[in-house]
């Protein structure tokens, strides 16, 4: 198979610029202006299109337990949604619940994604317990390319470790060279919080937020912060929602603490009114650490535009409407989650970039080459240059639309953004030199991603 694209401009490693692209098989053989036509080839003429490397959603849940229920993707609707919306590589949150071991973790999701994937894919291993088993369980997996970790800081008799259990995944990262992910609120605040909440009678999903206020995210940033420094291991914090928890951040890379930061699309746009909205209404908008005050989001799209703030992922996590009632009668019962995974690079484009807030070239390196590089993907994944992947997304800016549920991919019954504008959507997606989606279509192969090793 070969591709021949024509004509677009090309952003890619803090480049812009004209040229034609050839695609042999999976993989990009030249770049350059007017290339020749191979006889044969598969022609697309990208006139007025930009031609952006793949986007890399680094922070998904796809199979997720939580609040005794599942997330309600499965890799097929995922995946599928994912490209639709221009993301070609995501990497998920393998999560097993502290009751089930590692080891059965990793059977459980790679064999849930092992030929159902439309889209490349890989997974941060989830420490959600500390045991010789689970550690030599994470050695035999980083010797197989799985080089990241996650490890929950919330979420008291769930997901969460404890300091001992942190200290040691951190030693052992280190070690290994792998980077750690990391959810960073602060578990006993957020018990106690909520326990306090529950007695004075304060059950909706307005008190999800107090539960968990800013200055308990904060601590658990420098909380985090302070471990890394202490172990040397290198950091990455996920979904950080609020000034001062970003205030934390900066202040621990300004000591030389090794630690990246993400923000995801709900926090840039979303704030707290929406989950003040009475019953089901604001349990849609319940996630954790929760949609912020609107005073917060400023601060996270300059940082974000200095390049302080790393990547923007989506902790997409779709529960439908039906489980969101769980927890009707206590907040502290919501499963948490809000879904994004076809959605995060349009709102991104339409709102940081057609908007004024964001330059391309920042866009496409939070979107995708950022992730790629922390993460071990890069240059196979995240650019545009000879060698790398054929993962392209050839964006049309002058498509308008507006976001539903009604035109959703991903597998819910409701989409946090209803009725968002949106500037620009991908015309063609290509997943290693296949084209996989046509002007909103799926149009590949259902089974064609391959899991990342790294
Ligand atoms: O609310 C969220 N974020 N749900 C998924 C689990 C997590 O904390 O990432
Ligand atoms: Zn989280
Ligand atoms: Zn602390
Ligand atoms: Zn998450």
């Amino acid at each position: 198979m070969t591709l021949l694209i024509q004509h677009g401009e090309i952003i890619s490693d803090g480049q812009r610029y004209r040229a034609d692209i050839l695609v042999e098989g999976e993989t990009i053989r030249r770049i350059g202006p007017d290339l020749e036509v191979p006889e044969g080839a598969q022609v697309i003429d990208a006139s007025g299109k930009y031609i952006f490397p793949g986007f890399i959603d680094p922070h998904v849940h796809i199979h997720l337990p939580f609040m005794g229920t599942f997330a309600k993707d499965t890799h097929t609707t995922g995946s599928q949604a994912a490209l639709i919306g221009g993301t070609t590589t995501f990497i998920e949150m393998l999560a097993p619940a502290g009751t089930e071991e590692l080891a059965s973790g990793w059977k459980t999701w790679t064999q849930m994604a092992e030929g159902h994937s439309a889209s490349d894919y890989s997974f941060h291993l989830g420490v959600t317990r500390w045991d010789d088993e689970t550690e030599a369980t994470l050695r035999g997996l980083v010797a197989q390319g799985m080089k990241s970790f996650k490890v929950f800081l919330a979420y008291k008799g769930a997901f969460g470790i404890d300091d001992h259990a942190l200290y040691q995944t951190l030693k052992l990262a280190r070690e290994l060279g792998v980077i750690v992910t990391a959810h960073c609120e602060n578990a006993e605040l957020v018990a106690e919080l909520q326990q306090k909440l529950l007695a004075e009678g304060k059950t909706g999903p307005e008190w999800h937020e107090p539960s968990r206020p800013e200055a308990v995210e904060a601590e658990g940033t420098a909380h985090f912060a302070t471990f890394l420094e202490m172990t040397g291991a290198k950091g990455y914090v996920v979904h950080l929602s609020n000034a001062r928890a970003l205030e934390a951040a900066l202040k621990a890379k300004d000591r030389g603490v090794d630690l990246s930061v993400e923000v995801v699309i709900p926090h840039l746009l979303l704030d707290k009114t929406y989950a003040e909205r009475p019953g089901v209404e604001g349990a849609k908008y319940v996630m954790s650490p929760p949609l912020r005050d609107k005073r917060n989001q400023d601060p996270l799209w300059e940082a974000l535009e200095r390049g302080q703030i790393d990547t923007v992922a989506t902790d997409h996590c779709p529960f439908d409407v039906a489980q969101k009632h769980l927890g009707d009668d206590d907040f502290t019962r919501i499963p948490n989650g809000i879904p994004a995974i076809e959605d995060r690079v349009n709102l991104l484009y339409t709102y940081g970039v057609s908007r004024g807030r964001l330059s391309l070239e920042r866009f496409v390196d939070a979107a995708s080459t950022r992730a790629a590089q922390l993460f071990g993907l890069y240059p196979r994944k995240g650019t545009v240059q000879v060698g790398s992947d054929a993962d392209l997304v050839i964006y049309d800016p002058a498509y308008r639309g507006t976001i539903s549920t009604r035109t959703s991919h991903v597998n819910n019954d409701y989409s946090g953004f209803e009725g968002f504008e949106i500037d620009g959507r991908p015309s063609v997606v290509t997943v290693r030199g296949q084209v996989a989606v046509q002007d909103g279509a799926f149009v590949g192969d259902p089974a064609r991603g391959q899991l990342l090793r790294r």
